[in-house]
């Protein structure tokens, strides 16, 4: 069931963003990290995938095929929400995902402008994130699974699918 799929990804994003504050919590705002160390190396690397593969095809399917259906169901206000949700949540992506690219395809460290940006950001993403994904467990997913039928919705996993192998993860 594709709101089964989906909030297991929430479970799976929601994990990665508490080892990525924890991780920022060993640092400060002062202090960047050792980008040679493999705990920084590893964090960098699923970042990396989060933000350049995961997230967006979640948020693609969500809103390619899920809002449109849910907002002719009648739940129009709750996809206003998420959708502006979705708008705060790409921002941030846009300025971190850089920075993690810097990061990954070379361990020097960042400018500090560039770190202050990207912890800031980053502790930003770490609230966010969760918090929509939250929203949608408790709204969008129940609705979800009164609204589509089992064709439907094994249809939209199948596209889901295959939109996910158009942008895979590469590290
Ligand atoms: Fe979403
Ligand atoms: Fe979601």
């Amino acid at each position: 069931m594709i709101s089964k799929c989906l909030s297991l990804e929430h479970q799976n994003v929601q994990a990665l963003l508490e080892r990525f504050k924890n991780f920022l919590q060993a640092h400060s705002i002062t202090q960047q990290p050792d980008w040679t160390s493999h705990d920084a190396a590893r964090i960098v690397a699923d970042l990396k995938c989060a933000l350049e593969s995961n997230i967006p095809n979640h948020f693609a399917i969500e809103e390619q095929e899920l809002f449109p259906i849910m907002v002719q169901e009648g739940y129009g206000d709750l996809i206003e929400v998420l959708l502006e949700d979705h708008k705060i949540i790409v921002e941030l992506i846009e300025q971190i995902r850089p920075v993690v690219l810097k990061i990954f395809s070379s361990s020097v460290p960042l400018p500090q402008s560039n770190w202050e940006m990207f912890y800031r950001q980053g502790n930003a993403l770490i609230t966010e994130l969760p918090a929509h994904a939250a929203k949608e467990d408790a709204g969008l997913m129940p609705a979800l699974e009164e609204c589509l039928d089992e064709v439907q919705a094994q249809e939209i996993y199948n596209h889901y699918q295959l939109l996910k192998l158009g942008k895979t993860c590469h590290t």
